[in-house]
């Protein structure tokens, strides 16, 4: 047993009190909680004072916390004299590791040996952001492994691509799913901005009966897409078009058109001219948190300037992209043109 400070609370409000202590990480959770018939005995880590509550100090017994991956990998580090830890924030894709550039300290060849042990991994990369440029080219760096093309399974699709080479956003993985369950129907779709087929797929597998054209702009992204369509037997449904969408759609009529790219309101005019009375939009933005409830007007005026009378049907936080920023996908309909 172990001595420690602890918080007496009374049963009705244990829980309210615990989980308000939990979020400022200030309980022991290597100890057990104790009660006796009426309190509830937490020991925290530093001395709290809480209206309706009482500070002593008690003995508790250890229990035995289950350990991280990371620190795992950071005891194992530590147990060779390595200096530095490796994050409990990375993101795992196929057989690749990223680990964001901020959070990752130098270490030496042997560290990511290790690392790659624990996280059943055949490369490591160095998360350095995506470029500014439109075709959205990821600045990612080899740090250890053999590199190449990574396999990504999700929702029972595989994406392949080489991670230096085209993006993948994870984060984006709620919101591709709540697309392939659109009631879409035998519908025609035009995901404009493709990119290795992340929401082109999901739609072809999830709405039954819809064929969908996917436009890519940077051949490389291309190359990956019409590997993905192949490799996920979708040849039937998806239609690659590479080059840019506002040339490569002229002729299609769509009934939904998805627009995965932060620039959308620029080809909110190659979206319109391929709808009818109708079509639904789905456009990707980026928003400050002071816009979310006004930029959908912009959008509309937008769409009359161009002759195009349009109605709000929803907007969803895919997620946060920054201080007071946000990834939105706001879906909208065409009513007629004016
Ligand atoms: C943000 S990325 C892919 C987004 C993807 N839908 C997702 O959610 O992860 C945008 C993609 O659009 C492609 N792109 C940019 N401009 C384009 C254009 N004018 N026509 C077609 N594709 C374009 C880029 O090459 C890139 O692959």
């Amino acid at each position: 047993m172990v001595i420690c400070e602890c918080l007496t609370v009374p049963k009705e409000s244990a829980n309210r009190i615990l989980s308000y202590l939990l979020k400022g990480d200030m309980v022991r959770k290597d100890l057990k909680i104790s009660s006796d018939l009426e309190n509830v005995h937490i020991p925290v880590k530093r001395a709290v004072s809480i209206a309706g509550t009482s500070k002593c100090k008690l003995d508790f017994f250890e229990r035995d916390l289950p350990v991280s991956p990371s620190e795992r990998v950071n005891l194992k580090l530590k147990k060779i004299g390595i200096k530095g830890k490796f994050p409990g924030k990375f993101i795992k894709l196929g057989h690749s590791l990223f680990i964001k550039e901020n959070r990752m300290p130098t270490f030496p060849g042997d560290a990511y040996r290790i690392i790659a042990e624990e996280f059943h991994a055949s490369s490591i990369y160095l998360d350095r952001g995506i470029g500014e440029s439109p075709i959205r080219e990821p600045d990612v760096v080899l740090l250890w492994g053999k590199g190449g093309i990574t396999t990504h399974e999700e929702n029972g699709i595989f994406y392949s691509f080489d991670p230096t080479k085209v993006m993948f956003s994870p984060g984006n993985v709620n919101s591709r799913i709540g697309e392939s369950r659109g009631d879409l129907g035998p519908k025609t779709v035009v995901d404009m901005f493709a990119g290795i087929g992340y929401f082109s797929l999901q739609i072809a597998i999830g709405s039954r009966g819809a064929r969908v054209y996917a436009c890519e702009l940077n051949p490389n992204s291309y190359r990956y897409l019409v590997q993905n369509i192949e490799k996920n037997r979708l040849e039937m449904s998806i239609t690659p078009l590479p080059g840019d969408c506002r040339s490569s759609t002229v002729g299609i009529s769509a009934d939904y058109i998805l627009m995965g790219h932060f620039d959308s309101l620029n080809f909110l005019s190659a979206a319109l001219r391929m709808s009818h009375n109708g079509t639904v939009i789905n456009m990707h933005i980026l928003c400050d948190t002071a816009s979310l409830d006004t930029h959908w007007q912009k959008i509309q005026e937008k769409a009359g300037h161009l002759g195009y009378l349009v109605d709000y049907v929803g907007q969803k936080l895919v997620k946060s992209y920054g201080p007071h920023l946000w990834h939105v996908s706001t879906k909208m309909i065409v009513v007629r043109t004016l």
